[in-house]
Formats: structure tokens, C-alpha cells, sequence
């Protein structure tokens, strides 16, 4: 069992939830909660010009903690903010209104929330929320550019309807990617500095303007890759079919949307050229429709039994054959097999085929296992060994995998 830091990486972390004078104040109250869900230790930083917004009572109630008060709290010989400075993991701002981000930049201390920032050596993630004007003037933007160049991470500002009832961009960006860029800054970044490209999801082949061929894969275990693989640092590209469940924003985490199986192949294989690895999760369709029809076929005509089906490319067998070709040991080609008994000798025979390092198999018959649920029970199978590893969430098989990724990547690395 992978401990639980690492199956939700603010487990037990302690975070900082700076907030700014910004309307946006009030949905700073869901960050809170949400991290909390998550097993963050949350205590709240408000500015005095955020207490006119929301109290510190419903900041205080919603993180079970008393809230940082002023920079000149001092009471017992304890300083507050240098205390909360050593004890957080992570601060988090948001709302962060030009006044506030202005005086980051410029290492003002006029509030605890300053003063703690000043002390904190850890990572900052920033959420800016103002109107447009103030987000797009030369000050605002140098204040961002200087806070960037010290390693703070902005999430958003997003466009949206502003407080003043305009739209533009401005509006603090969602809760949710607030709690993942959280997630994503506590992580080790064991694989910074890595390219990979993954495919997820199933691909859709269409027949005519009303009717596809598709199959049943859900995307869990391409998507759980991808977002472990980019919280460890890794610069992925995410090229996926038709998803049902949403690609979260974690950076460094670049979503490419295709539709059929031609499309992935041109999207991956030009990717895979400059990436370290290439983990092929995705359920690619074996065959399409020869012709796409342009009016509805018609089944009075015997149309749709009549329908001619032609082999799409494999692309992970195109570029197993292409770096055979040329030789190289790069990228380090990852595939999976979803069977329906006789894993072993399946996914050794794919293994070979399609010239790839790791085949990562799996019986789809088995309960728990494969399509559609968040659980996996994987066999890992390399030229020279085999290992199961074991029935576990898709995030922990994606953890494994993704070890197992790093040391093939190592190994060619050090060949080079
Ligand atoms: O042959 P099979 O479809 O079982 O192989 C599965 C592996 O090959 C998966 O890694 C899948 O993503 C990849 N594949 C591919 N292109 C195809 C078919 C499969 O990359 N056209």
C-alpha cells in the first residue's frame, strides 16, 4: 500500500490559505473545506482588508483553527508568523489582489501574511483575482514577472464575469485547480525534467454523421498516469480520445483532445520524438470504417450490414519499428494489454511485436480490474521478467508504473 501522502499528497500536509481583500474572498471558504477533505491542516491568513469580506469566525470554523492575526501579535514571547512560517508546507494565496501580489514583490511585511511569506523558504501558489485593467497594467505585470522569477507558481486569473459586472480575465481560477496546483507543489519532483507523452481513452471511429465505433474505456488509468506523472514533476503531453470524466489542471500537465485513431497516432507520434517515454494507455480502435459516409446510412437499404472495416495503424507498434530503425534506445516505449485470460503469454507476445520495453497486462474478465472501476490488478512483464503488482486504486498501479518508468528512462539515459 502506498502511504497516504502519496495516494492524496496534502494528506497531513500543513498549508497557509493566504487571502486578499478581493470579493473573491468568499470562495477562498471552499479551499479550505476542500483541502481539509483532503487531510491538509489548514489554518487561514487573512489581510485586514479580507476580514471586511468574509470573518475570520467562518475562516476559523472551517479550518478548526484560529485564524494568523496581525504582524504585531506577539503575546508570550511566540511570534506568529515566524513560527506558522517554519511549521507550513505550503502557503496558498487566494484571493491575491494587486495590492497584495504588489507587495510580495516589493517584500512588504505589513501583514502576518507578509511577514510569514517573507520567512517561508517553501513553495508559494498564487491565485490572483481583480479586474481586468489591474490584472493587464505594466505594475500588476512586472509584480507577476518578479513573483514568477522567485518561483512562485500563478494559478489563472481565468476569464470569467468580474465583481464589476464585466467579463473579462480577472476571475480567480476554479477551487478545483486551486486544490490540484496545492496538491501538485507538495509533491516530490522526482521526475522533473522528464517528457513523456500518454495516451488515454478510447478513440472514435466514425461511420456516418450519426453512428461511431468506440469501446468501453473510461480513461482512469491513462488520466491517473498522466496527473501522478506531472505532481512528480514530469512535463507530460496527455493525448486523449472522447473522456467522460475531466482532465484536471495540474501544470505541467498539457491536455491534446483527438477523436479517432488517426489523429492519436499523428498527435503521439510527434510528440514521442522528443519525449523520454512513451506510455501507450490508450484503447486504440483496431479497425474503422473504410469510407465515412455523408448522409445517414440506411439500415431499409442493408447499408449498415454492409459496412467495410480497414486496420488502423498501431502506433505503438510504428514506433517500436521506428526506433528499431534507427537503433535507438529513445523513447522508452510503455505499453498495456487488457485481455481476458492468458495475460502472460498475451502480453509477451505484444511485448516482442510491437518492440516495446514494459508491457503493463491486465484481465478485464477479472472483478475489479480494468474498464470502468478505480481499481487495477497488473502484471508487469519486461524481455528478461515478469511481476504482479498488487490489486490496488489506478493512482497507486499509475505510482508503480510510473517508478518502473523512471528507472527504464535511467537506463537509456545512462546508455546515451
Ligand atoms: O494490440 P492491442 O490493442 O491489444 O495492444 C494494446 C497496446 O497497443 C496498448 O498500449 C495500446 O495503446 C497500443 N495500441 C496502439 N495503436 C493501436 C492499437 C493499440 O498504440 N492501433
Amino acid at each position: 500500500m502506498l502511504p497516504p501522502s502519496m495516494q492524496t499528497p496534502l494528506f497531513g500536509k500543513r498549508v497557509l490559505v493566504g487571502v486578499g481583500g478581493s470579493i473573491a474572498a468568499y470562495r477562498a471558504c471552499d479551499v479550505v473545506r476542500r483541502l481539509r477533505e483532503l487531510g491538509a491542516i489548514v489554518r487561514v491568513a487573512p489581510t485586514r482588508a479580507a476580514a471586511a469580506f468574509v470573518t475570520p469566525m467562518t475562516f476559523e470554523a472551517l479550518s478548526g483553527m484560529t485564524c494568523l492575526g496581525g504582524v504585531l501579535d506577539v503575546a508570550h514571547g511566540r511570534i506568529p508568523h515566524v513560527e506558522e512560517a517554519h511549521a507550513s508546507d505550503l502557503v496558498l494565496v487566494c484571493a491575491a489582489t494587486a495590492d497584495l501580489m504588489a507587495k510580495m514583490a516589493h517584500g512588504l511585511a505589513d501583514e502576518a501574511l507578509l511577514a510569514t511569506l517573507l520567512a517561508f523558504p517553501g513553495p508559494v501558489v498564487v491565485a490572483p483575482a481583480m479586474e481586468s485593467h489591474m490584472w493587464s497594467h505594466a505594475a500588476t505585470q512586472a509584480n507577476v514577472a518578479t513573483l514568477r522569477s522567485r518561483g512562485v507558481h500563478l494559478v489563472g486569473p481565468v476569464e470569467g464575469v468580474l465583481a464589476s459586472g464585466r467579463s473579462g480575465a480577472g476571475r480567480m481560477a476554479p477551487v478545483d485547480d486551486l486544490v490540484e496546483a496545492a496538491a501538485w507543489a507538495v509533491c516530490d519532483k522526482d521526475l522533473a525534467g522528464t517528457q513523456l507523452v500518454i495516451t488515454a481513452g478510447p478513440t472514435v471511429e466514425d461511420l456516418d454523421p450519426v453512428r461511431f465505433l468506440s469501446n468501453r474505456s473510461s480513461g482512469r488509468m491513462g488520466l491517473a498516469l498522466a496527473v501522478q506523472a506531472a505532481r512528480r514533476g514530469a512535463q507530460v503531453s496527455l493525448v486523449h480520445g472522447p473522456l467522460r470524466i475531466a482532465v484536471p489542471a495540474v501544470p505541467g500537465l498539457t491536455p491534446i483532445a483527438v477523436r479517432s485513431a488517426a489523429e492519436m497516432h499523428e498527435e503521439t507520434t510527434k510528440r514521442a520524438a522528443r519525449s523520454d517515454a512513451a506510455i501507450l494507455c490508450a484503447a486504440v480502435a483496431d479497425a474503422r470504417p473504410r469510407t465515412l459516409a455523408k448522409t445517414k446510412l440506411k439500415k431499409s437499404k442493408g447499408e449498415l450490414t454492409r459496412v467495410e472495416l480497414v486496420p488502423t495503424r498501431d502506433i505503438l507498434a510504428d514506433l517500436g519499428a521506428a526506433r528499431k530503425k534507427k537503433k535507438a534506445k529513445r523513447p522508452v516505449l510503455v505499453g498495456f494489454a487488457a485481455e481476458t485470460g492468458e495475460v502472460l503469454a498475451y502480453a509477451r507476445g505484444k511485448l516482442a511485436h510491437k518492440g516495446c520495453d514494459l508491457i503493463c497486462a491486465n484481465d478485464v474478465g477479472e472483478a475489479g480490474s480494468g474498464f470502468d472501476v478505480d481499481t487495477n490488478r497488473m502484471l508487469l512483464v519486461w524481455p528478461t521478467e515478469e511481476r504482479w503488482l498488487p490489486h490496488a486504486s489506478k493512482d497507486e498501479v499509475a505510482w508503480h508504473i510510473l517508478d518502473e518508468v523512471k528507472a527504464l528512462v535511467a537506463r537509456t539515459t545512462r546508455r546515451r
